[in-house]
């Protein structure tokens, strides 16, 4: 295996970081990353905020419930975004294709730019020994982040990561075995992956009751279920369409 593999397959979220900050070269580093990931039809749709202002870390902090945020961590805020593409059109220009990146798929396109950069990112921060936690959870008030960043029309945020060195060593949360999600030519029946999810919820139990915090009883399958069985996202749809995103 690699070293770059092994950086990859010894991922963990570290959501605890020491007081020490990135350097100015790090941070340029993981940008540079990030800028070379793949891109839909070489669009770059997405922008990267690198939020220092304390006040602001502080507001991320308390949308996504997530305290480290604010004091210990550097934070990359990854947005959707179609605002640069219009810069130099003309007027009639900008009017055609605000209508056209109102798409469900140039949303897909941008949010997917957007998360490859964000592993790029993420990779890149890994392999010099640093920790990253995505955080999906500033999505909780998304009017809230998008008035904090100043985002123009046609930019949206989607996530961020929090990066830092790490002051925790939590344990691997495993994974689905490989059966259950890399197929061959065909989607795999419901049989095949039933016997694949029971070998996991075996797994993963003895994985919650044997980790130093928060031990419990649980299987994958009934996480899931439950977490799934909550709605999710009232105010989404609204906000894209506000912000001329996802209308058609
Ligand atoms: C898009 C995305 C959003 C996430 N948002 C959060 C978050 O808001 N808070 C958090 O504590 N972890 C968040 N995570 C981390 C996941 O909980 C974590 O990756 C998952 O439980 C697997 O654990 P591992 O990364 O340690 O293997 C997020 C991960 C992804 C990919």
């Amino acid at each position: 295996m690699n070293e770059t593999i092994k950086t990859m397959v010894n991922h963990r979220t570290i959501r605890k970081f020491t007081d020490q900050k990135l350097t100015d070269d790090q941070i340029q580093q993981i940008i540079q990353a990030a800028s070379f990931g793949s891109t839909s039809s070489y669009l770059m749709a997405y922008s990267i905020i690198g939020v220092t202002d304390p006040e602001k870390k502080a507001a991320l902090a308390s949308i996504s419930g997530q305290p480290y945020i604010e004091k210990n961590s550097h934070f990359l805020l990854f947005c959707a975004d179609f605002h640069r593409h219009m810069i130099e059109a003309s007027d009639d220009e900008k009017a055609i294709i605000s209508e056209n990146v109102s798409s469900t798929e140039n949303l897909l396109i941008a949010t997917v730019d957007a998360t490859i950069a964000a592993q790029n990112a993420a990779l890149a921060a890994e392999s010099m020994g640093l920790g990253i936690c995505y955080i999906g959870s500033i999505r909780r008030d998304m009017d809230k982040v998008d008035q904090l960043m100043k985002l123009p029309e046609h930019v949206i945020p989607l996530f961020g990561i929090a990066i830092g060195y790490p002051d925790d060593n939590p344990e691997q949360k495993p994974r689905l075995p490989q059966k259950a999600f890399y197929f061959e030519n065909e989607y795999a029946n419901d049989q095949i992956q039933a016997e694949q999810l029971a070998i996991f919820d075996q797994k993963i139990e003895e994985y919650y009751l044997s980790r130093s915090t928060n031990k419990r009883t649980d299987h994958w399958t009934k996480q899931v279920i439950e977490n799934l069985k909550k709605p999710r996202g009232a105010r989404l749809t609204p906000y894209l369409q506000e912000k001329k995103f996802n209308k058609k």
